[in-house]
């Protein structure tokens, strides 16, 4: 279907010598188009509900499925017995975080943290790199903050949880081999390795006296964050640079781990790895030719082509990818091409903050194009239709993360009275993304339904944390 209505965005192009009234038709044409393309109807929302259902099933069973549901074997406890200090490093993106927690019974006390960038040369360069990276900065971390924290014969090893935000295959609490990289990294020797096992030895070698004892997903730390302070959180969410969800299950659903499936009715936190949904058949997903474009040219062709539409590394790009075949059309000034050529040069903050110009004029965005960009655009038709493609882009993924959620909460038969515990940059810092949200949620699962959604700020990372102290 998209091919086709992409063939009249082909045909709609605009020349020099075309009067005001006919650019300004074909724009509203390339918009109906474009917004046909990008909204999607309550029917095909329900047809993603129980396609995402069918694959939780499937995933749970060890069948061929796009949806991983990972184990994560962490189970649910009480929170009281958790008590000392205990770090957590978080490494999930381009950042990458220390953390220091102090815990008594249950409740954290007090944290100190430092965030570092971890160079490109480690997100693409070799194993030895990247973790002796974060064992350094480990070292720095304590050196300046906690030093007493490393002396020998002075304190305990220290019980560290990591917080490893990519899809693993984990074999306990505290091993797990990487399966594939995803949101751009590609560093060499990760891949099929125990991670705990590359984070341990790092540390040794760098004199770091701590003892990983357990491994997590940023979902599942996300989730236990909350669950220390909300028994009802029933889901951890990240919409951020990557996107993905985890929540409680029934062990004995478990059914490809019977590790995990004698557990019975003890509910146990599955990561769904829900950025993969519906990669391989495309059945249902609404991609567009724009989708196809940004999808062809990543390092992971194929993989992840949910997260591809609803994650902070990607929405931003898609809106480039359209703005710049616009151009080319003639149906945007021709700058607009020329300043945006460059690959992921258009950000997701820059495409959210448009998105929100709702200002008379759009001044916000004439500003931003032309202060960021060097774009200096004369006709307010062209901001106009640029400020909307940023909308259509941003709903699709707002409705698309309802979807998810809401499909997962059916699953789980958790409708009622359900704390949803969501992080990243996407739902926290673009305007409306959350509204949009919510309303999909409503309007699948139905007036009665009682679903709360909280921001958990960094609780990827504390709640490694917690999981280490529960360890
Ligand atoms: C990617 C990773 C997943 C992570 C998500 C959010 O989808 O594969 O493990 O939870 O990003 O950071």
């Amino acid at each position: 279907m998209s091919k086709r209505l992409h063939n009249i965005l082909d045909h709609i192009s605009s020349g020099k010598g075309e009067s005001k009234e006919m650019k300004d038709l074909k724009q509203r044409l390339a918009l109906a188009t474009l917004t046909a393309q990008f909204t999607i109807s309550p029917e095909r929302l329900k047809e993603m509900v129980y396609f995402m259902i069918h694959e939780m099933h499937e995933g749970l069973a060890g069948k061929k499925s796009t949806l991983r549901m990972l184990p994560s074997f962490v189970y649910k406890k009480h929170t009281a017995s958790a008590d000392g200090v205990y770090y957590a490093l978080d490494l999930g993106g381009t950042n990458f975080r220390v953390i220091r927690m102090l815990i008594r019974q249950g409740e954290l006390i007090s944290t100190s943290s430092s965030q570092f960038t971890i160079p490109i040369e480690h997100m693409k360069g070799t194993v030895d790199g990247l973790f002796g990276f974060i064992a350094t900065s480990v070292l720095k971390f304590i050196t300046e903050k906690a030093p007493d924290d490393n002396k020998k014969g002075y304190s305990r090893t220290i019980p560290l949880g990591f917080t490893f935000s990519f899809p693993v295959k984990q074999m306990s609490l505290n091993s797990g081999s990487l399966i594939e990289w995803t949101k751009g990294f590609t560093t060499t020797g990760v891949q099929g390795e125990d991670v705990v096992r590359l984070l341990q030895q790092a540390l040794d070698k760098t004199a770091v006296d701590m003892k990983v004892v357990a491994l997590c997903n940023d979902t599942v730390g996300t989730l236990i964050a909350r669950y220390f302070r909300d028994e009802h959180a029933q889901m951890g969410v990240i919409l951020g640079t990557g996107a993905n969800a985890c929540y409680w299950e029934k062990s004995s659903a478990v059914v490809k781990d019977p590790n995990v499936q004698k557990e019975g009715q003890r509910e146990t936190v599955i990561n769904m790895e829900f950025g993969n949904f519906d990669s391989q058949c495309v059945h249902c997903l609404p991609v567009t030719v724009f989708d196809d474009i940004v999808d062809k040219a990543s390092p992971n062709v194929g993989a992840q082509r949910f997260e591809k539409l609803i994650s902070g590394m990607y929405l931003g790009e898609i809106s480039r990818v359209i703005l710049v075949s616009l151009s080319k059309n003639g149906l945007l000034a021709k700058s607009v091409a020329d300043r945006l050529e460059k690959p992921y040069s258009f950000e997701s903050r820059d495409s959210g903050l448009i998105s929100a110009d709702r200002l008379p004029g759009l001044n916000f965005t004439r500003n931003l194009l032309l202060e960021k960009f060097g774009i200096n655009l004369q006709d307010s038709s062209d901001l106009y239709l640029i400020r909307n493609i940023c909308v259509l882009v941003r709903n699709r993924a707002a409705q698309l993360a309802g979807m998810a959620i809401a499909a997962t909460l059916l699953k789980a038969e958790k409708t009622g009275n359900a704390t949803i515990a969501v992080d990243g940059s996407v739902y926290e810092k673009t305007p409306s993304f959350r509204a949009v949200l919510i309303n999909t949620i409503r309007a699948i699962l139905g007036e009665e339904a009682d679903v709360r959604l909280v921001l958990q700020k960094e609780g990827s990372g504390h709640g490694a944390g917690f999981i280490a102290a529960l360890a």
